[in-house]
């Protein structure tokens, strides 16, 4: 898969992709990022991509020309077939379900807004969908890009090495994951749940899927409305019902 990132900060992309499961999914040709710099496509002497708001106020808006350009140039005959996302807090919510749409394309191009964001037209006549990560304000698009381009990453095929891991993941499910521990068994006397060390594979699998329910139940009952649930998992929700508070 390939992801081109249109910034006017570049260099803020370069700790973030060499490191951990990007780093190796890039070495290993699962996906190709590239980072392009929108004042390379600013044609002044000054380079110039953003400028003062029509009607006044505060704030820098970036030019729509540069942005135009970039995408053109980058994109070439794949402009028409690849999402062009631009990247704001006006933006669909990103989730989980967003993270695996993106994941079945085979080109995606993140513009990143900064300053007061991008002339309107970008929006209008450019972008094929607007993605927002939040319901708060970043001062730019590039940390919203990298969320997206590791979420949608590691759902790719051979991006992890337990592919059965991302599967239980939270919201790969509907619902939150079940806790985890590790060695050793006893950590300041706080001990691991027996169940886990029983070898009983079913057991240990029911287990985990009550703990994911009550979790859910728990922290985000709103997951429950959409999640994919068994009669023996609506039997345990009205268990934990009715549990004295
Ligand atoms: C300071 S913000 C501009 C916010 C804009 N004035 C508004 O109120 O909608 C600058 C840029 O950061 C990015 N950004 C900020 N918050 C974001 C979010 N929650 N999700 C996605 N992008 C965001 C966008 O690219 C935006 O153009």
């Amino acid at each position: 898969m390939r992801f081109d990132i249109l910034t006017l900060f570049p260099q803020m992309f370069v700790g973030p992709f060499q490191e951990s499961i990007i780093k190796r999914a890039q070495e290993s040709g699962l996906v190709d990022i590239a980072i392009h710099d929108i004042r390379a496509y600013t044609t002044d002497k000054h380079r110039t991509a953003d400028d003062i708001p029509y009607g006044g106020g505060g704030g820098m808006i970036m030019k729509p020309e540069p942005i135009f350009r970039a995408v053109a140039d980058v994109l070439g005959d794949a402009l028409a077939a690849a999402p062009v996302i631009l990247l704001t807090p006006q933006g669909r919510p990103f989730t989980q379900s967003v993270a695996r749409e993106l994941a079945e394309e085979e080109r995606l191009a993140l513009i990143c807004g900064h300053y007061e964001g991008v002339d309107e037209r970008v929006r209008q006549h450019l972008a094929t969908d607007e993605i927002s990560i939040g319901d708060y304000v970043l001062t730019g698009g590039e940390l919203p890009a990298m969320v997206i381009v590791d979420a949608v990453a590691r759902l790719l095929p051979g991006a992890l090495g337990d592919e059965a891991a991302a599967e239980a993941d939270s919201y790969a499910t509907g619902l939150l994951e079940h806790p985890h521990y590790t060695r050793p068994y006893d950590f300041r006397g706080w001990t691991v749940p027996d169940i886990l060390l029983s070898g009983h594979h079913g057991e240990v699998d029911r287990w985990r899927r009550e703990q994911a329910l009550r979790r859910t139940w728990e922290r985000r009952p709103d997951l429950l409305e959409d999640a994919d649930l068994t009669e023996d998992d609506r039997g345990f929700l009205e268990e934990l019902r009715s549990e004295p508070s």
